[in-house]
């Protein structure tokens, strides 16, 4: 596949600061190497900017660097809606926030070409917040709510295509706010938490949303956020949660989503180098990615039972 790698150093979506070192963590952990060891064209477009800062300002007052966070969703839509066209763009982030922009741009080049967009996410949180919904005032909380289209957004570059909320699927969830649990009641979105995943296994609802990605041929976009595994495996996130997923069911999910021939674009988010151990979160992102993007463990042997 032709892979584009685009750094996107925001770290304005929360207060506290070290996503921006995450692109160079990616970088020094291999992560281009690896992808051209398994036979893909890499190109690197380093890193880009946000957009000029505009003044902004919103109702709620606790919101946290609102201008810079606009500056960021418009230049990362349009990287994105162009970086789709032509190959398959891995956001390196960054926090979570940078997700309103690259889901807004894969969204745009969906509708260009006619196609649906699919969005599956796999985080600890639905980051399903408005600006005017979130307590803490952290965009990288509010993707979800911006790309489906909710109210609160108007400071925001308006979206060029909405997320229908049957298409997004959410896996990995053990940490839903009471505003955004109320607002997820009345969405379609496919939420499973770990308690579904405990007693279904991750692969069940994978399938089903995958097989919906078949049926509708869409473009699915994959936001992978640190926090979506267990800290004892990925430490290096300043949002860690307990009781995520492990090292096997993250391969698995990557490996699901190899074999289905569907993922078109990826965030990589929320890895904050200045919390890990070693390199040991970053160096398994990338080990993510490549099970991804087809490597393997061991070739299987085909086996029936
Ligand atoms: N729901 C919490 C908040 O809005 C946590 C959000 C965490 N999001 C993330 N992308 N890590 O502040
Ligand atoms: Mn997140
Ligand atoms: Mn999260
Ligand atoms: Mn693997």
């Amino acid at each position: 596949r032709n892979c584009i790698l685009i750094g996107a150093p925001v770290d304005s979506g929360k207060r506290r600061r070290g996503c921006q070192m995450g692109p160079d963590a990616y970088r020094t952990a291999g992560l281009s190497e690896t992808l051209k060891e398994l036979g893909h064209n890499i190109r690197e477009l380093g890193n880009i900017q946000h957009a000029p800062l505009r003044e902004a300002s919103c109702e709620n007052e606790m919101v946290y660097a609102l201008s810079e966070t606009i500056g960021w969703t418009e230049s990362l839509a349009e990287s994105a809606a162009k970086a789709c066209g032509e190959g398959f763009p891995i956001f390196l982030g960054g926090d979570h926030s940078l997700s309103l922009g690259s889901v807004a741009g894969a969204a745009a080049y969906a509708a260009s070409v006619d196609r649906p967009l699919f969005v599956l996410w796999l985080d600890a949180h639905t980051d399903y917040h408005t600006p005017l919904t979130t307590g803490s005032g952290h965009l990288h909380g509010t993707p979800l709510g911006y790309v489906t289209g909710r109210e609160g957004f108007e400071a925001f570059p308006p979206l060029p295509a909405v997320v229908p909320t049957e298409n997004v699927c959410l896996l990995g969830l053990r940490s839903v706010d009471a505003a955004e649990s109320a607002a997820l009641q009345t969405s379609e979105m496919q939420a499973h938490d770990m308690r579904d995943i405990d007693e279904n296994g991750i692969a069940r609802p994978l399938k089903a949303f995958l097989d919906r990605v078949e049926n509708a041929n869409g473009l699915l976009h994959v936001s992978l956020d640190v926090d979506f595994l267990d800290p004892s495996i990925a430490p290096a996130v300043g949002t860690t949660v307990p009781g995520g997923a492990t090292y096997r069911e993250a391969h698995l999910v990557m490996e699901l989503l190899h074999d289905s021939e569907r993922v078109t674009s990826l965030d990589l988010v929320e890895l904050n180098p200045f919390l890990d151990e070693r390199g040991r979160t970053a160096n398994l992102m990338v080990e993510l990615t490549a099970s991804l993007l087809g490597r393997r463990v061991f070739d299987r042997p085909t086996r029936s039972y």
